[in-house]
């Protein structure tokens, strides 16, 4: 079957860790780039994590280092939930995994400038490299074929009432990324804080029982503490969906929606401002991941272990 040719960007973070766990267990999934950026932690703990998890699942790409802070905001840490590295919970080396001299947005333009056929962005970050990408070279719109990401809310925020965490870093990146006419998928906190992982979970993780299933048991077992004591059922792995909105849209709800994006608000800077009005004339600009089958995906990422099976 054809493959898809993606870039990944993200901060990892434990989430964006087991969503690339289940992109390079997916034979369709052909990952061209990997891109660091500021969030969970610095761009320096990021990059460093980027280059262990590429390290762990052996994927063979270029891998970029992105911006180092949001376009105007400061930086917005958040080691509450991924911990001192970004990525707490298994000491991983880089072994010979290299950076590329370029940074993320001049690498990606040149992955989608060389690529004969048109790239998908999946985005598990704040959007600024895409964001500075779009701006420098507008043209290259053209090369991307749709831009997937984990990011906003409808109904509600988490790092704010109002807002989610990746937008609300870098809302202006986010607002130039859902206005620039590119297919967007957005899969927000009413379908990622379902995809929780339990600790009821764990026993089924523990039996298969490979390196990289290790690994990630070891991650949640760190990641699923700050959220449950703060009220959740375990740990919301909210990155993968935004490559599950292409691979798997089957356990997901998605409904088309026109977003706005709030700058100035007091309490609502990073908010998605969405329009569901019956007589709205606003054209939907992305497609929203509104809910998804917990069950479903807890066997996804099972399965996705397994292709590690046999792996040193
Ligand atoms: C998002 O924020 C980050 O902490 C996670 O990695 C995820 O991308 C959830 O709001
Ligand atoms: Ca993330």
């Amino acid at each position: 079957m054809k493959k898809i040719p993606v870039i990944l960007d993200g901060d990892p973070g434990h989430d964006d860790a087991i969503s690339y766990v289940i992109a390079r267990a997916n034979p369709l999934i052909d990952i061209k780039l990997l891109c660091s950026v500021n969030g969970n932690q610095t761009i320096d703990k990021t990059t460093i994590n980027t280059l262990k998890i590429a390290n762990l699942l052996d994927i063979n790409c270029p891998i970029s280092k992105g911006a180092i802070r949001p376009l105007i905001a400061p930086i917005m840490p958040a080691g509450n939930w991924h911990g001192e590295s970004g990525l707490d919970g298994y000491d991983l080396n880089i072994g010979d995994k290299k950076l590329t001299d370029k940074p993320a947005y001049k690498m990606m333009y040149e992955v989608l400038y060389n690529s004969q056929e048109k790239v998908t962005i999946i985005s598990t970050g704040p959007l600024t490299n895409v964001a500075i990408l779009l701006k420098t070279y507008p043209e290259i719109k053209n090369k991307i074929k749709m831009i997937a990401i984990m990011g906003g809310g409808i109904i509600h925020g988490n790092w704010t009432p109002a807002s989610e965490y990746n937008i609300l870093v870098d809302p202006e990146a986010a607002k130039i990324v859902f206005d620039s006419g590119i297919k967007i998928n957005a899969a927000v906190l009413d379908a990622t804080e379902k995809a929780i992982i339990k600790p009821s979970d764990f026993p089924r993780i523990e039996q298969v029982n490979n390196k990289v299933s290790q690994v990630v048991l070891a991650w949640l077992k760190f990641f699923y503490k700050h959220p449950m004591e703060i009220g959740y059922e375990g740990a919301p792995i909210h990155d993968p969906l935004a490559l599950l909105s292409i691979t798997n849209p089957e356990i997901l709800k998605i409904q088309k929606m026109h977003i706005d994006i709030d700058l100035d608000g007091k309490y609502t800077r990073g908010m998605f401002v969405y329009d569901r009005r019956h007589s709205s004339k606003l054209k939907p600009n992305a497609d929203i991941v509104l809910d998804i089958d917990r069950d479903k995906f807890v066997d996804l990422l099972i399965n996705a272990l397994h292709y590690y099976d046999g792996r040193k």
